[in-house]
């Protein structure tokens, strides 16, 4: 496939690597240079792609998508901190024919421990002797906090138990690629859940099986749906 990547940070350069490995082309790499307001991805730039992943910052992450599903190329975006305006983006996606994928995490693993943080929710409910949060941690540069991933997981610990509120705490600091802990914590013992994601090639493993899926489905989907189905 010929594949556009925005973004060329960590994670655009570990897309770059882990695509190119496998095959497929890189049709360009799109930094933030000459890239304010997303004003490097015209249809000149993107004719013959087949697909665009972006990973950039919260900041640019609308403009990039506008852009590209304007110019009817479909795209996996795993940047974070900008879910207050995907309902405008679905509408776009919906009334251009286009395709997205997004994810706040590419992960096989954290997406199986999401299901299973909701099962121990379940399983905790009720029992008021434990406290109940979240720890998330990740490396300095990082720039929102909370992160996606601990959002995500909030909810999927609310789906399992609505009346906790399971407050996050957020560690920003090294090189940490990114850790997640549910803790139950009562007087006589302590339950823990965590993923640690040991580099950042699972996370472009994931974003790179999605591109090669997307092509063909059009509409909005999540990495989740893919995995499990849209009725998961
Ligand atoms: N979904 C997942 O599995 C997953 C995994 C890891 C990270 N993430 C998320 O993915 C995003 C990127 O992470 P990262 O670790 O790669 O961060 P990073 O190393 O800081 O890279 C972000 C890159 O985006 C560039 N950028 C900023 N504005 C741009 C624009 N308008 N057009 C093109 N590029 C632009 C930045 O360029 P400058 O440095 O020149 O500003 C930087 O190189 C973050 O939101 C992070 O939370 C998601």
């Amino acid at each position: 496939m010929q594949i556009v990547i925005v973004g060329s940070g960590k994670m655009g350069h570990a897309v770059a690597a882990l695509a190119a490995a496998r095959g497929h082309t890189i049709h360009a790499m799109i930094g933030a240079e000459d890239n304010a307001g997303g004003r490097a991805l015209t249809r000149q730039r993107l004719e013959g792609a087949d697909v665009a992943i972006e990973f950039t910052q919260p900041d640019a992450v609308v403009a990039n998508l506008e852009r590209l599903v304007e110019a009817r190329v479909p795209v996996v975006t795993g940047t974070t901190g900008w879910a207050s305006a995907l309902p405008r983006i679905t509408r776009l996606v919906e009334e251009r024919g286009g395709a997205l994928l997004h994810a706040s995490n590419f992960s096989v693993g954290v997406h199986l421990f999401l299901r299973a943080a909701e099962d121990l929710a379940r399983r905790f409910a009720g029992h008021a002797a434990f406290d109940a949060f979240i720890l998330e941690e990740h490396h300095a540069a990082k720039r929102d906090a909370p992160s996606g991933t601990a959002l995500t997981l909030r909810e999927a610990l609310r789906k399992g138990d609505a009346a906790r509120s399971f407050p996050i705490t957020s560690v920003r600091a090294g090189a940490i690629p990114g850790t997640h802990v549910v803790t139950y914590d009562g007087p006589a013992d302590s339950v823990t859940l965590s993923h640690v994601a040991r580099s950042r090639e699972g996370f472009a493993a994931g974003a790179l099986a999605a591109a090669e899926w997307l092509p063909g489905h059009p509409g909005v989907h999540t990495f989740e749906q893919m995995l499990f189905g849209a009725t998961q």
